[in-house]
């Protein structure tokens, strides 16, 4: 295979059978494997793209801004220093330092935020920084996956495609149920679009951490990035709920603990939000039967987690002192 760009995508899934006391097999969508090492690379193309397209940006004058805890950040990072813009991700103490050096890879500023919001986390805080630094820079353009369409209308065209595809043509039918961790809402939201108008029998479950504040009330400070969201994401008011077949609340310790566990198991080394979702489809394990299909969406891979959830030091002070 030859590729002659960087804004390559694979479409791989990965069997894992006998997953603990599962009925059936659960297909992990890998999305680490390209440039960005995440899914947040398909959002990232189609917002700037979108944005060149309307002429709200160009190479050398604009500055493209954004607040992302690690992988839309190291997306547009890449994409900036490619395409020609110079670009600031803001950022807060839960960014891990892994993510900090890939973003100086690519040459982008950095702002960390240190207060946290109402809710615990701090969204509040980078999105107020970000209307700061928007005020006093007229070139600052915002990419804001929180709120732009073409974010989730990547996940439409792309992500729920793929999958969609994968299981008609290798298994002649339609996956049961669809688990993906919940952010910007933006891969829920292409989902539950896709498959309500292509395959309404798919049922989409959203993954959200305990103390994210999209589909609860209840907060808590959490320290797992990728996952969750301190303040309503402007994207979710954009899907209709009812055709959404469930949530599920995981605890930051059962994610640590299923990350781990699918090392020691499957020597599968994968981001937080895949053990949250995977932990999930464990909570739910009542509901499947043995002719389920189930998909689990896996964000990332589990490099940059190796200071924090799978690191035992760390997991040791933060979750058992
Ligand atoms: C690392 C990571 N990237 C991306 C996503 C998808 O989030 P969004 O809701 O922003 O599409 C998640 C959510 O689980 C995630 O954990």
């Amino acid at each position: 295979m030859v590729i002659d760009n960087l804004e390559y995508f694979t479409d791989v899934f990965f069997r894992l059978e006998k997953f603990t006391e599962l009925p059936s097999s659960v297909f992990l969508k890998l999305e680490g494997f390209n440039f960005a090492g995440s899914i947040k690379l398909k959002p990232a193309i189609f917002i700037l793209n979108q944005l060149e397209k309307e002429e709200a940006i160009k190479p050398g004058i604009h500055h493209i801004i954004e607040s992302s805890s690690g992988n839309f950040a190291i997306a547009l990072a890449i994409l900036c220093h490619s395409k020609g813009y110079s670009f600031t991700a803001v950022i807060d103490p839960n960014t891990t330092s892994e993510v900090v050096k890939l973003l100086k890879v690519y040459k982008a500023n950095i702002v960390c935020v240190n207060t946290r919001d109402q809710s615990g986390g701090y969204l509040e805080s980078r999105i107020n920084e970000i209307k700061t630094l928007l005020s006093k820079n007229s070139n600052f353009v915002w990419a804001n996956q929180y709120a732009n369409q073409y974010n989730f209308l990547s996940h439409y065209e792309i992500t729920a495609k793929e999958i969609h595809t994968e299981f008609n043509k290798e298994n002649n039918n339609e996956p049961t149920y669809i688990f993906t961790g919940t952010s910007t809402t933006g891969t829920l939201n292409g989902l539950i679009r896709y498959f309500s108008e292509f395959c309404p029998n798919t049922k989409i479950i959203a993954v959200e951490p305990v103390g994210s504040v999209t589909f609860s009330q209840l907060t808590k400070s959490r320290l797992i990035p990728g996952i969750g969201a301190s303040r309503p994401p402007e994207l979710s008011k954009f899907f209709d709920k009812s055709k959404l077949h469930d949530i599920v609340w995981v605890e930051e310790i059962d994610t640590i603990n299923m990350c781990n566990r699918l090392l020691d198991e499957y020597t599968l080394f994968l981001g937080g939000s895949t053990g949250s979702v995977l932990a999930a489809i464990l909570n739910y394990k009542d509901n499947f039967t043995e002719n389920d299909t189930i998909i689990a969406i896996s964000p990332d891979f589990g490099h940059k987690y190796i200071d924090t959830v799978y690191n035992p030091v760390w997991v040791n002070d933060n979750y058992y002192l």
